[in-house]
């Protein structure tokens, strides 16, 4: 998958993807992350990428020209791009919206927003606009990232276990059960006994068990929307139960 990457701190994008899985990622030739600094696309001689906004107020906007300039200068290759600018305003970013880019997109170019704003004129060379939470960032470069990373480990072939990402928080609408691993002992905390007995129908049910206690607990709304089954409704029904004993 090819991603396409417009911004003024180019360094920030090329740090983070030449480490960890998105190396490995790109080693492997599972993604292609191209990165364009637009200040290239600049043609005076200060290579200004921001102006006054009209009408006054705060805050510098994305000037129009240089990023006109950087998105038809990119699309002369013919590459079908979805193109995205990140922008509190968007699109909110969750696991839903990263399986469908995966899923629907070969090729993505992402034009990280800055300052207060980006000349609305540029919104016609955009196909959506991208928000990973309810928060404003100083800029889209995290949000690139973010976007890129929840992205490219979706891609077959980009994690180890191919399972591992199906079976983990969001894709089954609940939290993830918690995880240990040795000692089986640890400053006198034990790890449960089900997960050392070898028992994998105990183990599967304790598991399914606690994510339920862990969603209820820390994300009730995820539980509204999640495919609960019979046993589900048991268990949840034994962790209420638990739960007023304990208080
Ligand atoms: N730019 C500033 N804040 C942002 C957010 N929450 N998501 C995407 N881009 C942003």
């Amino acid at each position: 998958m090819r991603f396409d990457v417009l911004t003024i701190f180019p360094e920030v994008i090329e740090s983070y993807i030449s480490v960890s899985i998105l190396k490995r990622a790109i080693q492997k030739g599972i993604i292609d992350v191209r990165v364009h600094n637009i200040r290239d696309y600049t043609t005076d001689k200060h290579r200004q990428v921001d102006d006054y906004p009209y009408g006054g107020g705060a805050g510098m906007v994305f000037k129009p020209e240089p990023l006109f300039n950087a998105i038809e200068s990119l699309s002369r290759d013919g590459i079908k791009r979805h193109r995205i600018l990140t922008s509190p305003g968007g699109r909110v970013f969750t696991q839903d919206v990263a399986s469908e880019f995966a899923r629907e997109h070969g090729a993505i170019m992402i034009v990280c927003g800055r300052y207060e704003g980006v000349d609305e004129r540029v919104k016609v060379l955009i196909d959506e606009e991208i928000s990973i939470g309810d928060y404003v960032l100083t800029g889209g470069e995290l949000a690139s990232l973010v976007i890129i990373d929840a992205v490219c480990r979706l891609l077959p072939g980009v994690l180890g276990d191919e399972t591992s990402s199906e079976e983990e928080s969001f894709s089954t609408g609940l939290l993830e059960y918690p995880q240990y691993t040795r000692p089986a002992e640890y400053r006198g905390m034990r790890v449960p006994e089900v997960l050392l007995s070898g028992n994998h129908q105990m183990i599967r049910r304790w598991r399914r068990k606690e994510a339920l206690r862990k969603t209820l607990k820390q994300r009730p709304d995820l539980l509204e929307k999640a495919a609960l089954t019979d046993e589900d409704k048991i268990l949840l029904q034994e962790i209420k139960e638990e739960e007023r004993w304990m208080q």
